[in-house]
């Protein structure tokens, strides 16, 4: 048995996040934030036990977290992060736990390599705590801007966890006056009269506080993955030119339409407004228009490629199938596929251009025009 016990504090409310439900139980990229400490502290093979704390009423916000996971001890915390702490300690005091870290549910990304750390450090020292440098020029506004910078030198961010002596820390929360507050358990250990090592702390443990840190993570929650569909038809008509994917084809009739008639571009582009819930191509650009009169058709992927990025989107891949009997395409393939991949502005690989006949059945079958499908996947908002 180890000895190491660990606590998360998440009886907060999350107030400055401005989030509908305490934060520590909203999601960060995928998954509720005391949910990833917990499970790095879970997994960890030198942690003998979990201790977590939440606010009265909160029992079934922090079930729903932390489904799935087993193995943990639920306390009931107080009004303030201190009195979290102390409610917490009271509960683990009969465990026999000789150490214990104690960590802000509201630091989710937690690693194996600094739980390591500081129980390592406890072999030499009563408390340790991680810390960072203070990298920006920091300056003091208290009252106004005064021109004097701080010597950064001196100044260092405390994150969690923080490793402690049990038995030293209980006494020295028994020590700290109560109704005071305090951010932290290092400086009620340290008012104790107590050292407290330092090991280097991570960035990746940043503390989410205000609804900013959180802005991000809902963006990316809410990024879907979208698909668009689009179907074309032009007929073959002598003396017009034959353009397919932006290319031009030599062949003895060209597609008739108002613009281009590049068959395979309408679909594509289709496909596009589709995935982006943006209408079909006639509504951006009716065919009465004279504007779009033998109008090049790379104009419309463009713009449908340009709706999915001014709503935070992008393209995943490209899929198109043109049906005729002639011309055969699969000469003019690659040519088109890394024409289209340069106007939507991604790789190769993500554009794909098939080719099929209708078995000589049907309007392709008697050659009298080509058809297109195309499909679009994206992720946009
Ligand atoms: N905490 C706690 N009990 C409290 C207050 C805070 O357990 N009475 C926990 C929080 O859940 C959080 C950690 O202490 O994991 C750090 O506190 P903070 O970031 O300030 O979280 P909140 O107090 O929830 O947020 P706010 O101050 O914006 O209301
Ligand atoms: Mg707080």
């Amino acid at each position: 048995m180890s000895g190491n016990h660990a606590l998360i504090v998440a009886a907060g409310q999350g107030e400055r996040s401005g989030l509908a439900i305490p934060k520590q139980f909203a999601p960060v990229k995928g998954q509720p934030m005391v949910r990833r400490s917990a499970t790095s502290f879970l997994e960890h093979p030198d942690i003998e036990k979990l201790w977590i704390v939440i606010g009265s009423g909160q029992e079934q916000l922090l079930e729903h977290a932390l489904a799935g996971l087993s193995g943990y001890e639920i306390v009931i915390g107080g009004p303030t992060r201190r009195d979290s702490v102390r409610n917490g300690l009271s509960a683990i005091a009969a465990s026999g736990a000789k150490n214990i870290l104690i960590h802000d549910a509201a630091r989710p990304f937690l690693s194996h390599a600094m739980i390591d750390k500081l129980i390592s450090a406890l072999s030499h020292s009563v408390a340790a705590i991680p810390v960072l440098p203070t990298i920006d020029t920091t300056i003091n506004l208290a009252n106004g801007y005064a021109g004097e910078t701080i010597d950064r030198d001196s100044l260092w961010r405390v994150q969690t966890p923080q490793a402690f002596d049990f038995d030293s820390l209980v006494q020295a929360h028994a020590l700290w006056g109560s109704g005071n507050d305090a951010s932290d358990d290092a400086q009620i250990v340290k008012a104790a009269g107590h050292q407290v090592a330092v090991v280097e702390g991570d960035e990746a443990l940043k503390k989410y506080t205000m609804a900013t840190d959180f802005a991000q993570t809902t963006d990316n929650m809410m990024k879907q993955t979208r698909t668009g569909i689009g179907f074309d038809v032009h007929r073959f008509s002598t003396g017009e030119e034959l353009w397919l994917g932006g290319i031009k084809i030599d062949h003895e009739k060209g597609l008739a339409g108002h613009s281009d008639a590049d068959v395979l571009l309408h679909a594509l582009t289709d496909a596009l407004l589709g995935a982006a819930g943006a209408g079909d191509i006639g509504d951006h650009f009716p065919p009465s228009d004279p504007r779009w009169r033998g109008a090049a058709s790379d104009k419309f992927v463009s713009f449908a490629s340009s709706i999915i990025n001014q709503k935070g989107g992008h393209i995943h891949n490209v899929d198109m199938t043109v049906i005729c009997e002639v011309p055969k395409i699969k000469p003019h393939r690659a040519a088109i596929r890394h024409n289209i991949a340069e106007m939507l502005n991604i790789s190769v690989d993500q554009v794909n251009i098939k080719a099929t006949t209708t078995e000589r059945l049907g309007f392709t079958g008697r050659e009298e025009g080509i058809a297109a499908q195309a499909i679009a996947t994206i992720s946009m908002r």
